[in-house]
C-alpha cells in the first residue's frame, strides 16, 4: 500500500546531489516534509550539520554520502520513519555510536542514514536492579551518568563508542565474572520492519532476544535495552606503557593473563595490547590493566603487570568514565582504519608467532603516513562461556569444556586513503595465513567476534549451521519481507536461506 508522493517539495528537496538517485531524494523529501527538524538534506559544505554527520565516525571508510541523514528522537518517531522505508522498499542504514570500520554498516550511499542519537534517555528501575538507556548514548555517557549514582554498566571500555557493541558482542571491564554484554542486556526494545514495537526479554519474544544477542542489525531497530545496574564504588586501573624489549615478557603474561589470572581473578581486566608504531618501526606494549575496586593499589594478582619495566602508567584511583577518555585521547576519527578479528584456544607457541609476524607485516609498511598497527587479546573465561550457554546464537559453548577462548584483535590505521590498494591486499592475505597457522597448529575456534570483524569474514556463518537456521527463521517471523536483509545492507548480514 503505497501511498502516493508529495507533489509540493520544497526547492532543497529538488535541486541536490547527482549522485544520489531520484527516488532517494523523493523519500528524504517525504521523511522531512513529516520530520522537519528531523531530517538534514545532502549538503556538500563542510560547516554544514549533514557534512558533520556524515563524516563523524572513527573510520574514514565509513564516510559515505547519504542521501538524507535522520535524527529520530523517540521510539515512535523510528517507527513512522521504518514504515516509510518499508512500503517505499527505501535503503537505510542504522548508526549507534560510529566506530564500525567496515563500509557501509551503519552508513549509505543513496540511501537514508538513520543516527540513532538524539534517543538519549537513561531510567533506573524502581528497585535499581536495572537501568534502561537509550540506544544513543556512547559508553562514556552512560558512565558519566551512572557512576557518580554509584553504579556502573558493562559497555564499553573506550569512550566515543556505541551501543551497537551491546547487539554484536561487547567485551567490558566485568567480562570475567559477567560475560559478554550481550548476555547481560535483559530487554530489547526494537522497531520491526512493519513498525511494531517490541519488548524482547525472557519471557515475551523470547526468539527475538536471543537473536538479538549477537543479531546487529538484521531484526529491527532497536530503540533501548536494559542493562544490570553494577553497584560500584570506584576502581583502580590505568593504561601501562611498556618498551619494545619487554614485548616476550608481556606476551608470557597474556597467555598466563588468559588461562589463569582472568579466571581466578575475575575481578581484574586487563586488554593486552601491542602497538606497532610505523614511524619509529617497533612494536611497544600499551595496555589497560584494571582492578575493579576502590582501592589505592593493585591487587597481587595484576602486581606482575607494574612489574615488568615500563616507561608510564596512569594506574590511579579513578572512574572508568575517566579511563574511557584518557583511552581514546589522541587518537583522531577519521583515519583510515581497518580490522580482523579471530579466536583461538590460548597457546602461548601461537601468541608468540602471531605477534612476531604482525611487527614483520607492519614493518613492511613503515613508509606508509601515519601508519601503525593494533593487536590485543582478549579472555571470554569459562564462567563467561557457561553465562552464554544457550541463551545467544553465537555458539561459544562448542568449545572444549573448561577453557578460556582468547579474542585476537588485529587493525591497521594510516592517514590517506590513497594508500588503501596498497595495504588492503595484502592485509588479507596476511590474516588468512595466520588463520590457516591456527588452524595447523590446533588453536583456532570458528567464532569471529562481529564488533571487531573486517567485511571479508562472515561472522554469522562462523556462530555455526545451526544457529545459522534458527537465526533464518526468527528472520522470516518478525521480518517476512525481510526489509533488514534487502534495505539495510550493510554490516554482518545473516546468510539467505
Ligand atoms: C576505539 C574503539 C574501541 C572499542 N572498544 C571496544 C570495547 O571496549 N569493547 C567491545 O566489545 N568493543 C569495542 N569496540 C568495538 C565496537 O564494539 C564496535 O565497533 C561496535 O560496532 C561499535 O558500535 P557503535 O554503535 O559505535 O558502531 P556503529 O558503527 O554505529 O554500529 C555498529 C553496527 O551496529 C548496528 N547498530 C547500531 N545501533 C543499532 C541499533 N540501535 N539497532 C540496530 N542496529 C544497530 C549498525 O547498523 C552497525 O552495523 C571498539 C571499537 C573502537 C573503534
Ligand atoms: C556533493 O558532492 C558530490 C560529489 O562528492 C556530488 O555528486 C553532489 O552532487 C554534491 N551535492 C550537492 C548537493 O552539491
Ligand atoms: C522530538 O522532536 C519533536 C519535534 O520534532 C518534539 O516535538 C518532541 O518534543 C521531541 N521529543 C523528545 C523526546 O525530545
Ligand atoms: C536508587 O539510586 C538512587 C541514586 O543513587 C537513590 O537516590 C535511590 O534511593 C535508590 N533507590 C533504591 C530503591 O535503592
Ligand atoms: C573509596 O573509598 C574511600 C575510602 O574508603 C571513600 O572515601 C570513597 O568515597 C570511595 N570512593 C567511592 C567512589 O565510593
Ligand atoms: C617466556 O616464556 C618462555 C617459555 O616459558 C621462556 O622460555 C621465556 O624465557 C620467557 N620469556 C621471558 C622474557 O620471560
Ligand atoms: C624495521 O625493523 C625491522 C626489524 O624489526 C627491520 O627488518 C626493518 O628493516 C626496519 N625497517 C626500516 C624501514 O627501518
Ligand atoms: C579515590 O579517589 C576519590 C576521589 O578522588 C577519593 O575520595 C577516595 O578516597 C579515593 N579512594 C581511595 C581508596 O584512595
Ligand atoms: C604518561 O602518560 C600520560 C597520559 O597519557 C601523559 O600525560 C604523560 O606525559 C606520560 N608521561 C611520560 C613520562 O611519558
Ligand atoms: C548454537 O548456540 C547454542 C548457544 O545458544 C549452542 O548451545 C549450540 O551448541 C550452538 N549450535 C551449534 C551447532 O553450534
Ligand atoms: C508486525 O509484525 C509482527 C511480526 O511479524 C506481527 O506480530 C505484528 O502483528 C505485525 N503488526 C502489524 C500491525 O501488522
Amino acid at each position: 500500500m503505497r501511498s502516493p508522493i508529495p507533489i509540493l517539495l520544497s526547492l532543497t528537496w529538488l535541486y541536490q546531489a547527482s549522485a544520489t538517485s531520484v527516488q532517494q531524494v523523493a523519500r528524504c523529501a517525504l521523511l522531512a516534509a513529516r520530520f522537519p527538524d528531523a531530517t538534514l538534506p545532502q549538503d556538500n559544505s563542510t560547516s554544514s550539520p549533514y557534512y558533520t554527520e556524515r563524516t563523524s565516525f572513527w573510520s574514514w571508510t565509513e564516510w559515505l554520502e547519504p542521501t538524507c541523514v535522520f535524527l529520530p528522537n523517540s521510539t515512535q518517531q523510528v517507527s513512522e520513519a521504518v514504515i516509510i522505508f518499508t512500503d517505499y522498499d527505501c535503503p537505510f542504514a542504522i548508526r549507534g555510536g560510529g566506530h564500525s570500520a567496515i563500509r557501509g554498516a551503519a552508513n549509505i550511499d543513496d540511501g537514508i542514514m538513520v543516527n540513532m542519537k538524539r534517543i538519549r534517555d537513561l531510567d533506573f528501575s524502581p528497585d535499581n536492579k536495572t537501568i534502561t538507556i537509550g540506544m544513543g548514548y556512547t559508553w562514556a555517557e552512560v558512565y558519566e551518568i551512572v557512576e557518580p549514582l554509584g553504579y556502573m554498566v558493562p559497555g564499553g571500555r573506550f569512550a566515543g563508542v556505541g551501543t551497537g557493541l551491546a547487539l554484536g558482542a561487547g567485551v567490558s571491564y566485568f567480562a570475567n565474572e559477567r560475560g559478554l554484554t550481550i548476555d547481560n542486556v535483559v530487554n530489547h526494545r526494537v522497531v520491526l520492519a512493519n513498525g511494531t514495537v517490541m519488548e524482547a526479554n525472557e519471557h515475551t519474544n523470547n526468539d527475538l532476544h536471543w537473536a538479538l544477542r549477537g543479531g546487529s542489525n538484521n531484526f529491527g531497530v532497536v530503540t533501548h535495552i536494559t542493562l544490570p545496574a553494577i553497584p560500584h564504588q570506584g576502581m583502580h586501573g590505568g593504561r601501562v606503557t611498556y618498551p619494545p624489549n619487554t614485548v616476550d615478557a608481556l606476551t608470557n603474561l597474556t597467555y598466563e593473563y588468559q588461562v589463569r589470572t582472568s579466571v581466578e581473578a575475575p575481578d581484574t581486566h586487563v586488554l593486552s595490547t601491542y602497538v606497532y608504531d610505523g614511524e619509529s618501526n617497533v612494536t611497544y606494549g600499551f595496555t589497560p590493566v584494571v582492578y575493579q575496586r576502590n582501592a589505592t593499589q593493585m591487587p597481587p594478582s595484576l602486581q606482575p603487570w607494574l612489574d615488568i619495566e615500563h616507561s608510564n602508567s596512569t594506574v590511579r584511583n579513578r572512574t572508568y568514565g575517566d579511563l574511557a577518555r584518557e583511552l581514546v585521547a589522541g587518537f583522531p576519527n577519521g583515519l583510515v582504519q581497518t580490522h580482523y578479528s579471530l579466536t583461538v584456544y590460548p597457546s602461548l607457541e601461537y601468541f608468540r608467532f602471531l605477534r612476531e609476524r604482525f611487527s614483520e607485516f607492519c614493518a613492511g609498511f613503515s613508509h606508509i603516513e601515519g601508519f601503525a598497527g593494533l593487536h590485543t587479546l582478549m579472555a571470554i573465561t569459562p564462567a563467561a562461556i557457561a553465562k552464554a550457554g544457550r541463551n545467544n546464537p553465537i555458539g561459544l559453548n562448542r568449545a572444549r569444556p573448561d577453557t578460556t577462548l582468547t579474542v585476537l584483535y588485529l587493525g591497521l590505521q594510516f592517514n590517506n586513503e590513497e594508500d588503501i590498494d596498497e595495504v588492503f591486499p595484502d592485509w588479507d592475505i596476511f590474516i588468512r595465513t595466520m588463520e590457516a597457522e591456527a588452524k595447523l597448529q590446533d588453536v583456532l575456534f570458528p567464532y569471529i567476534m562481529l564488533t571487531y570483524s573486517d567485511d571479508n569474514q562472515e561472522v554469522i556463518a562462523s556462530y555455526g549451521e545451526e544457529n545459522v537456521s534458527r537465526l533464518q527463521a526468527i528472520q522470516q517471523k518478525y521480518d517476512p519481507s525481510l526489509v533488514f536483509q534487502r534495505l539495510v545492507t550493510g554490516g554482518q548480514k545473516i546468510p539467505l536461506r
